[in-house]
């Protein structure tokens, strides 16, 4: 029996490695992608290494629609995959939008929005045509909620929320089935993507309380995919025990 297949964009760290490793793992066949060639292509060498599964490094950027299509034109097996997770995501700062940067508010929707977006329009077709797939969104909490300093971050992934809806009225009939993990506060490289390197502030994000990891959303994805063909979980809103909304976190006095 031909072995399944997951797309994971956007896997050289945080919810993405974990999810290739997981899902590998199991003896899935994995397309892992990134922008950086050296990294998605070690993640690829350990996960062949560890558990003998198949696994192929893509090197692309989900904002480049052009190098998506003429990937999708040379390497078209990479996007005939039984599950996509669109996963690649970003943000940039937390001014409030009278401070913020504009080219970096274009960075954050081209990634969160347009590159999920394009890498759907790449994939789903293959499934339609079978029948059978899964796609699992990763939105936010932040698609669930707004906070200060988040209007573009919120916005980008409140549109995630939408497409995920949308989408999954689109195919509805199709047999194809489409997910959203939503998570709260997980301890990845993200926050100090956000704060443009300065891992001390990263760190303050997660202080006096016990984030999720990325180990936790892997599970959550795994458990979402694994379920029976007739069974579509809709959407999965996951925080730390010790945070009730996007805004109410609570933190522990440090010794
Ligand atoms: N951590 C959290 O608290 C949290 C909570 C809720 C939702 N999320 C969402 O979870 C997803 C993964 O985040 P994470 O926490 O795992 O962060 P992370 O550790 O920083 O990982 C982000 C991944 O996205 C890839 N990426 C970023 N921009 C890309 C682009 N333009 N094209 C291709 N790949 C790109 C990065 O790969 P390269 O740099 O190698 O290209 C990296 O592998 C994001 O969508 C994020 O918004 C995170």
């Amino acid at each position: 029996m031909a072995s399944n297949t997951i797309l994971i964009t956007g896997a050289t760290s945080g919810f993405g490695l974990s999810t290739a490793r997981l899902f590998a793992s199991k003896g899935w066949d994995v397309v892992v992608t990134s922008r950086r060639k050296k990294e998605i292509t070690a993640v690829a060498k350990e996960l062949e290494a560890k558990h003998g599964v198949k696994a192929t490094p893509l090197v692309f950027d989900v904002r480049d629609l052009k190098l998506i299509r003429s990937l999708q034109a040379k390497k078209a097996e990479l996007f005939d995959v039984d599950v996509l997770v669109n996963n690649a995501g970003l943000a940039l700062g937390t001014e409030t939008l009278q401070e913020g940067d504009p080219e970096e508010w274009d960075v954050v929707i081209d990634t969160n929005v347009k590159g999920l977006l394009y890498v759907t329009r790449a994939v789903l077709p293959n499934m339609l045509k079978r029948g059978r797939g899964h796609i699992v969104n990763i939105g936010s909490t932040a698609g669930h909620w707004t906070y200060k300093g988040g209007a573009v971050y919120c916005a980008s992934k409140h549109a995630v929320k939408a497409i995920h809806e949308a989408l999954r009225l689109d195919i509805h009939g199709s047999g194809v089935r489409v997910s959203s993990i939503d998570a709260g506060l997980v301890e990845t490289n993200f926050s100090v993507t956000r704060f443009r390197g300065d891992r001390e502030k990263a760190k303050k994000v997660y202080e006096g309380l016990t984030p999720l990891s990325p180990d936790d959303i892997a599970d959550a994805i795994w458990w979402t995919v694994s379920r029976p063909p007739h069974v579509n979980i809709h959407e999965i809103i996951l925080m730390p025990t010790d945070q009730a909304s996007v805004r109410d976190v609570h933190r522990r006095a440090q010794a």
